[in-house]
């Protein structure tokens, strides 16, 4: 069973992100009821909060097709061309890593969203004419880890705008409750709770650890995710008590032991770990910073109280921490 065969395919199946799913579900109805496509929807949050999985659940909720593309891969303007002109009226156009569109492809972009018109130049040179193509309408979803890298004119765009939120313990223990039982794996509650607490409010790594936790409990123990059984693998794992792992790990004690505890510029912190500062600001940081171990200051990152008992290590005096 893949990972895209986990995912929800319904809003009735989805669990979480109540608000955005209330939100969507009215949009949507109402979208259907005027025959009309939905607007425009701009989802962005961290890696593996189910922007895809969105997505897909928008064109299937609104009963139309779902078109798939990701900003880096259209590098001409005739590549989104080719989608636009393909589309059937009302469908879902999905771009992914919608922050990485090249301009020349984000400028035909605007008067498609906003009047369902091309305008796309043919020829060159003093033969080179402008053509307007009429497109059908359709809903633009575009999916970025952060709102803040998209142009401007860009954003304006879309009439819907969703941040998607780190999910709660609770809410992930049912996400692995309902996985393990497509997977076939026997889980208890306290086990699948075990590992929700330990997923870094992801559904994507909930669903690693689980299949992980499941190797682990066929070899050792019969088969059956139990909270033992999962505490042992996720230990194996280097999945720590509260669900941090080597990368996050080695990000803080960076900030703690190379820079006294901050605040370090994100390229100097991104040189000490050898780590992509995207990496850091996309994948790491975000979840970091929702549990209050980093908080960005004018300055750079710095850890707070909290980092320091997390590792058991004495905070310096006269640090910059609490100010
Ligand atoms: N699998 C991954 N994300 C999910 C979600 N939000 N609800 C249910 N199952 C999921």
């Amino acid at each position: 069973v893949l990972e895209h065969a986990l995912r929800p395919k319904q809003f009735e199946e989805y669990i979480g992100q109540e608000k955005i799913r209330g939100q969507l579900q009215i949009f949507i109805e109402a979208a259907r009821r005027r025959k009309e496509a939905l607007d425009h929807v701009l989802l962005f949050g961290p890696p593996g909060l189910g922007k895809t999985t969105l997505a897909h659940i928008i064109a299937r909720e609104m009963g139309v097709s779902l078109r798939q593309t990701s900003g880096p891969v259209l590098e001409r303007p005739g590549d989104l061309a080719a989608l636009l002109t393909n589309l059937e009226p009302n469908d879902v156009l999905f771009i992914d890593e919608i922050h990485r569109l090249s301009p020349v492809v984000e400028e035909i972009l605007y008067p498609a969203l906003e009047d369902y018109q091309l305008d796309i130049m043919i020829g060159e040179g003093p033969a080179a004419r402008s053509v307007k193509i009429d497109l059908p309408p359709f809903t633009l979803v575009g999916a970025t880890t952060r709102a803040g890298m998209l142009t401007n004119p860009l954003r304006d765009r879309f009439g819907i705008v969703s941040r998607l939120e780190f999910y709660t313990a609770d809410e992930l223990s049912k996400i692995v409750l309902r996985s393990a039982g497509l997977l076939n794996v026997k889980a208890s509650f306290e086990g699948a709770m075990e590992i929700a607490c330990r997923a870094r409010g992801t559904p994507r790594i909930a669903n690693r650890l689980l299949r992980r936790v499941r190797d682990f409990a066929e070899i050792k123990a019969e088969g059956c995710v139990t909270r033992p059984v999962a505490d042992e693998a996720l230990k194996m794992l280097d999945v720590d008590a509260i669900g941090l792992d080597v990368l996050d790990r080695k990000l803080l004690l960076a900030v703690l032991e190379k820079f006294e505890g901050g605040p370090v510029g994100i390229d100097n912190l991104a040189a000490a770990i050898n780590e992509e500062r995207d990496t850091i600001e996309d994948v790491l940081e975000p979840y970091l910073i929702q549990q209050g171990f980093i908080k960005r200051t004018p300055r750079g990152r710095v850890a707070t109280a909290i980092t320091y008992q997390h590792f058991n290590i004495l905070p310096p005096r006269n640090n910059l921490m609490d100010d």
